[in-house]
Parts: structure tokens; C-alpha cells; sequence
């Protein structure tokens, strides 16, 4: 059966069923019940508890088999010991979807029996929501599931919790800043529906303007990435993950039994999909609430309105900061602006129309932006001064915010003073207006409505893979999974690194002095031969090294040499041959990596390589799905690129070839399910036209 055919009926159920149903109001089995209900559902609902009786006018049956009626969704609130028999009635009954509320399961260790109750779910064709949640609330089917205290405004914007308290918490929230909820469901320890499972729900309702999640550690990284690609196509999602610091991962990791995945590569990987992510839930909410009511921006010049120098120069800033581009054509700004300017305000943009100006300055200043075709967004502006009518701010907010609406324009306001216009932002956010306290709030607001509809025009979703030789690379980790070995030996990451077609230094086992001129000729000079020989661990300590050989000549006197010292340090030594081998030249050393992420799935990295790798922590990751122009893009966030550019009149790196690892080793990863990590350093980068050579590669493999 496939994932999702049921995930519908989690929201939208025709019936539902309340294991635990309670008489007693302040007992969560009475809250559902109750919020159920009161929510105005129009379908069936069944309180289940074996006292009978009634709750709130509806009959209660002594078990889920007793209701003799198909269900779409159980809520189960019985305590964590009689759960599991709860579910077994449920599945055994045809229920499709059961919703755990109660807590005690994997997030407090009790693995096992939370393990128990989805397998036996999942064998009857049931899925389970849970455990540890706070229940479902669907704006469309006037589902709410959910043991809120507080009545759910019905809204524009989804939110998918991991955690439940937070979750109940935002539902409070939410109707402070009157942010209607389209849907609101948690997930809790996920145990079976994820919430990529609710992505496919909300990115699919009609309802959803903007989608926000709290995340807290991820289980299936790769199909939240299918998701999340999915999703932000059709709206922005917004998401917050807790576990950004070491403690704070730690926390989150006993707090739901799963382990937060490290965080820049989840940061990496969201960003590559296109999800914003938030760095406090006061910045979610501005968020969603803003892009939940923002139309699409025309174009990407915005101007910036103030009445003081000050909190200009910060929005400029702030400008930068959140990527909102200022319309820059002087001669326009100075004729729409001159007329509502003093000489000493200034045209420019940020707009200064001075400490001054009165509330009709503003509605002119800030009608000409909502009417002129090349200014695209608004960010206007205000600090309190004694020469305002100050009687006229909100009435001045509201019908510049009216006169952006009508012409189809973003506008942010960003209000600072006393306890005016403090009422003034109470006031005109219950109006659903974007009015901040706060400069960087409200353009961080644009800057992610700006984000969004900017990645979708630029975003690139192919996924290149590279020609790879699977069934040469299974083999080699075949030979070393046979010898017991979870890693690759040197000549085996080669044949690896060979298989996928990523260069690396010519080699070859030369077996007499001819032989010997004869490879490296082949190879090219200079070369570097040494002894090959399993009862010579140490080959320089032996004299069996030669260095820098640059022709024929030299290539048969280190023969002879090495032959004799060798000979000398160890007579009885079985010498198997001469390696002869490309001496590397120096070049931009850099590193290309991939592995299979426990969280994320399989993902890819590069950066500065060679010695400084730790130190410089200069490396930036991916999801191994990607194209050559997302690798691209990730090699060039990295501080060294300058270095592969060329600094100081140096000639331009090789790019494409590394390019190309990047993408080999993404294959490989993608495509070898027994290869865990590929760690290749130093790639070593050559000129422009030259290539580039893999030195050195490590790889870990797994039964
Ligand atoms: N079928 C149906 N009802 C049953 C039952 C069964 N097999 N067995 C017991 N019940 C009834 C009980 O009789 C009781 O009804 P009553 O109120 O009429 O007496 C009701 O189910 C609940 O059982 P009770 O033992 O009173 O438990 P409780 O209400 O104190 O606690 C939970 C139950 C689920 C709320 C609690 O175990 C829990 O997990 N709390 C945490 C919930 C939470 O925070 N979740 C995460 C949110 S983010």
C-alpha cells in the first residue's frame, strides 16, 4: 500500500473515534472530545470508554468493535500500559489512522513497545500518528483533534510540530497575533507518519498559504528532501530546528528519543530545497504571518521611506542582510520624492523625508511607491517626533497598507517610539498588517518573501549522476568485506577512485629494470619509484625510495640503487617489484567527501583540503541529489574559492574536473548502498585546462 493514500483521512476523516472519551472535564479524553465537537466537525464522532454513559450529548460505546461503523481516525488517551491492546482494538476493527496522545514510549526509552504497537498497526493496514502528541486540526474539514484550551482560528498557515507542548503553546500564540491556522498537527516521536507524511497533505490543501515546522532530529532524511522540493514549489516553508548548539542538540536528543542530525548539514540541505529557516519562533511567526498575506513581488526593487537618517541606514543594512535590492534610479527617485522632501532630506533611497514630516507626508510619499510601476516593495519607516499628528499614524498605516494591497505590492512598516504607537502595532497586527517594533523584523519579513519567490525562479532540481562502474567498485568491496575489513586499502580506494573515472596519479608495478623505464615512460617524468616489498615495512629507512626521477637514465640508476640497498638492509627480503609512480605537482589543494548521512541520507561535501581541513572547518555540504550547477554553487560558497579563481595575477584553477568529483562522488554514494564514507584529500587542483588529481582517498564500507 502506498505511504500516503491514507494521510487524507488523518485530516479530513468522515469518523472518529475517542479511546479514553471522559465525562470529566479537565481530563485531556474530555478536551478532545470536547474541542472535537465544539470545533464544528461534521462528521461522525464515537467516545469509546467500557463506563459508558454519555459525554457532551454523544453516547459512549464500551469499545471501538462495539461502534459496528467504519472509522477513519482513533484517538487514543488511555494511559501507556493499556496502549497497545487500545491499537490492537482499533487496527483489528478496520480503523485506518490512530493518533497516539499519550506520552511514555520511545522518548523515555520505551523503544520496544512503541515498536510493537506501529508493527502491529502497519500489519492491519493502520497508521499510527504518535505517540506523544497533542492531536490534529484540519481548517478544512473543522477537524480538531487537538486537547487545546484555546479555540483554533482557521487561517493560512500550517504548522507540523515534533514538539507537542510547543505546538499547544503556538496555538495560543496564534490567536494573540491572530494568525489563523490552516492546519496544526504533531507528530511527536514519529514512530510511523512523519512529517513528510504532512507535507503531503498541507502542501496539497488549498487552504495552505505557508507551511512552518518545528523540527527537532530528523528520521528520513532523504524522503523529507523529496518532500521539501516538492513542497516549496508550490509555497514557501518555513522551518525552525532546534539543536543548533551542542547542548541544545543534546537536549533535544533525550527530549524525543531521536537524535538531532548535525546541524549545517541540515541547514545545508534545507537551504538547497529552499526552506527558510528561522532562527527563533518569533521569526517563524513574523514570517509566515507575512508571507501568508503578501502578494508576489513584480520585480526586486524595493525603497526604503524613513523620517530619520538613523534607522535608514539600518534598514539599508538589514537590506543587505536579508537580500531585499534597493531601486537604484536616482532621476526617478528624486522626482517622485522632491515634492514631499525638504532640501535637507535626501531622494536617495532610503528615502528621508525628515523629522518634518506629518501623517500626510507619508500617505504621499508612500502612495507614489504603491504606485510607481518600477518599485516593487515598500519598507517605510517611523520614529515618533512632536511634529507628527500623531492622531493620524494608524489611519496613515492603514491606508498606505490599503493602497499597496489594491496595486498587488509588499509593504513592511517598521513603527519605533512610545506607548502610542507601541497600541499602534497591537492594533493594526490584529488587522493582519505588517507592522513591526523593529527595523530588522520587518525587512527580514520582505527579505524571506523576496527569498522564496527568488529561489523558485533560479532553482535547479536535476539531478546529475555521473557514469560510474558499479560492478567494478561491488567487487573491490567485496575482496574487503571478505577479508574482514570495514575500510578500503590505498589500491583499493584507487581502483574506486578508477571505476568512477576521477584521476589520480599514474601507478604501475614495474618487474625488471626495462620493464621499469618502460612504465614510467608511460606514466611521464618525473616520477618517484619505490620498493614493493611485504618484508620492508619501511621503505626510506631501507633506501628504497627514489625521488624526482626525470628520464631513463636516472630511472635505471635508482633501479640498481634500491635493488642494492634494499639487498644490503635485508638479504633474505622477497622484493615483488619496483612502483613506479607519478610524482604529484603542487597545486590548490582541496577536499571532496561523501557520506551516508544517519539523518540527512546520503550527502556530499567539499572544501579547503590537505592538512588544514580540521582548522579551517572550511567546507560546505549537500545533499548527494543534486546538479552540476548546485556542486558548483557549493564549491563556490566556500571562503577558499578566491584560491581556485586565482588571487594575485595566479591564472584560474581547473573548476570544472572537481565539478565533476564532486558529482562522482555523489553517485558512488547514491548508487553503492555498502559505502558509508569517501573521504578524497588532497584533490589537488591544477591550472585551467590541466585537471586535477585525486592524492589520496579513504572509504569505509559496511556488510
Ligand atoms: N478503552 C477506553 N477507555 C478506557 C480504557 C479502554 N480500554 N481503559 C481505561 N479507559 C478510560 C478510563 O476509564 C478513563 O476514563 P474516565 O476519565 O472516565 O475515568 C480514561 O480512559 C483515561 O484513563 P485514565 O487512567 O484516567 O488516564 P488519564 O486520563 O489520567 O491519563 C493520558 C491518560 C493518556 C492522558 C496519560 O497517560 C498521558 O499520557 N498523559 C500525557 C499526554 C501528553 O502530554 N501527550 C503529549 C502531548 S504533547
Amino acid at each position: 500500500m502506498k505511504r500516503e493514500s491514507h494521510i487524507r483521512s488523518l485530516f479530513e476523516p468522515r469518523s472518529v473515534a475517542v479511546i479514553g472519551a471522559s465525562a470529566k472535564p479537565g481530563k485531556i479524553g474530555y478536551s478532545v472530545v470536547r474541542n472535537i465537537v465544539q470545533g464544528g466537525f461534521k462528521g461522525k464522532i464515537f467516545p469509546v470508554n467500557p463506563q459508558g454513559g454519555e459525554i457532551l450529548g454523544l453516547p459512549v460505546h464500551a469499545s471501538v468493535a462495539a461502534i459496528g461503523e467504519p472509522i477513519d481516525v482513533a484517538s487514543v488517551i488511555v494511559p501507556a500500559k493499556l496502549a497497545f491492546s487500545a491499537v490492537k482494538d482499533c487496527a483489528d476493527s478496520g480503523v485506518k489512522n490512530i493518533q497516539i496522545i499519550t506520552s511514555g514510549f520511545s522518548e523515555i526509552g520505551e523503544v520496544e513497545l512503541e515498536r510493537r504497537i506501529v508493527d502491529y498497526a502497519r500489519s492491519r493496514g493502520a497508521r499510527i500518528l504518535g505517540p506523544n502528541i497533542f492531536g490534529v486540526f484540519s481548517a478544512t474539514s473543522h477537524f480538531n483533534s487537538t486537547f487545546s484550551a484555546s479555540a483554533i482560528t482557521p487561517g493560512r498557515v500550517a504548522i507540523l510540530t515534533q514538539s507537542g507542548a510547543l505546538g499547544i503553546a503556538m496555538i495560543g500564540k496564534t490567536a494573540v497575533e491572530n494568525m489563523g491556522l490552516s492546519t496544526i498537527v504533531s507528530i511527536g516521536n514519529k514512530a510511523d507518519i512523519d512529517e513528510a507524511d504532512c507535507l503531503e497533505y498541507v502542501m496539497e490543501q488549498e487552504e495552505t498559504r505557508v507551511i512552518l515546522m518545528y523540527i527537532e532530529g530528523v528520521k528520513d532524511g532523504e524522503r523529507l528532501i523529496e518532500r521539501v522540493r516538492g513542497a516549496t514549489w508550490k509555497k514557501p516553508v518555513v522551518v525552525v530546528k532546534s539543536g543548533r548548539s551542542r547542548r541544545g542538540a543534546l537536549a533535544a536528543a533525550s527530549h524525543t528519543g531521536s537524535l538531532a542530525g548535525s546541524d549545517e548539514i541540515f541547514d545545508a540541505v534545507m537551504k538547497q530545497c529552499g526552506v527558510m529557516r528561522a532562527e527563533s519562533l518569533q521569526e517563524a511567526f513574523d514570517w509566515c504571518k507575512f508571507l501568508a498575506n503578501a502578494p508576489e513581488p513584480k520585480g526586486t526593487s524595493g525603497v526604503i521611506v524613513t523620517n530619520g537618517g538613523g534607522v535608514g541606514v539600518l534598514a539599508t543594512d538589514a537590506c543587505e542582510k536579508y537580500g531585499v535590492e534597493l531601486y537604484d534610479d536616482q532621476g526617478a527617485l528624486k522626482e517622485v520624492f522632491a515634492p514631499v522632501t525638504p532640501d535637507f532630506g535626501s531622494t536617495k533611497n532610503p528615502v528621508d523625508i525628515t523629522g518634518g514630516a506629518n501623517s500626510a507626508a507619508y500617505n504621499l510619499a508612500l502612495s507614489a511607491t504603491a504606485a510607481h510601476p518600477a518599485m516593487h516593495c515598500t519598507m517605510a519607516l517611523y520614529c515618533e517626533t512632536a511634529t507628527f499628528d500623531s492622531e493620524n499614524l494608524v489611519p496613515m498605516l492603514r491606508a498606505t497598507y490599503d493602497a499597496h494591497d489594491k496595486a498587488g505590492k509588499p509593504v513592511v512598516y517598521a513603527v519605533v517610539g512610545g506607548a502610542p504607537v507601541e497600541d499602534a502595532i497591537v492594533t493594526l497586527r490584529k488587522e493582519n498588517i505588517p507592522v513591526y517594533g523593529d527595523t530588522y523584523s520587518a525587512i527580514s519579513c520582505m527579505g524571506s518573501l523576496h527569498r522564496y519567490h527568488r529561489f523558485n525562479r533560479e532553482r535547479d532540481d536535476q539531478i546529475d549522476l555521473a557514469d560510474i562502474d558499479v560492478a567494478a567498485i561491488d567487487a573491490v568491496i567485496d575482496g574487503a568485506l571478505a577479508d574482514g575489513r570495514g575500510f578500503l586499502l590505498a589500491n583499493e580506494g584507487q581502483s574506486v577512485m578508477r571505476a568512477a573515472g576521477i584521476p589520480i596519479p599514474g601507478a604501475a608495478i614495474a618487474k625488471g629494470m626495462d620493464d621499469a623505464v618502460a612504465q614510467a615512460r608511460a606514466i611521464g617524468y618525473p616520477v618517484v619509484m619505490k620498493v614493493v616489498s611485504r618484508d620492508i615495512l619501511h621503505k626510506s629507512d631501507a633506501g628504497g625510495v627514489a625521488l624526482d626521477i626525470e628520464n631513463d637514465g636516472e630511472v635505471v640508476d635508482a633501479y640498481q640503487a634500491i635493488m642494492r640497498n634494499c639487498r644490503a638492509y635485508k638479504p633474505d627480503a622477497i622484493i615483488d617489484g619496483i612502483e613506479i609512480c607519478e610524482m604529484v605537482a603542487k597545486g590548490t589543494e582541496l577536499i571532496v567527501g561523501a557520506r551516508r548521512d544517519p539523518q540527512m541520507g546520503p550527502i556530499v561535501m567539499c572544501g579547503l583540503g590537505g592538512i588544514y581541513v580540521e582548522v579551517m572547518k572550511d567546507v560546505s555540504f549537500r545533499a548527494a541529489a543534486l546538479s552540476r550547477g548546485e556542486a558548483l554553487k557549493m564549491l563556490s560558497e566556500i571562503r577558499s574559492y578566491a584560491l581556485l579563481l586565482g588571487v594575485r595575477g595566479e591564472d584560474q584553477k581547473d573548476i570544472a574536473p572537481v565539478v565533476d568529483t564532486i558529482i562522482k562522488a555523489a553517485t558512488i554514494i547514491r548508487s553503492v548502498s555498502r559505502i558509508t564514507d569517501i573521504e578524497i584529500n588532497p584533490v589537488v587542483v591544477y591550472e585551467k585546462g590541466m585537471g586535477i588529481k585525486a592524492v589520496d582517498v579513504r572509504i569505509l564500507v559496511r556488510k
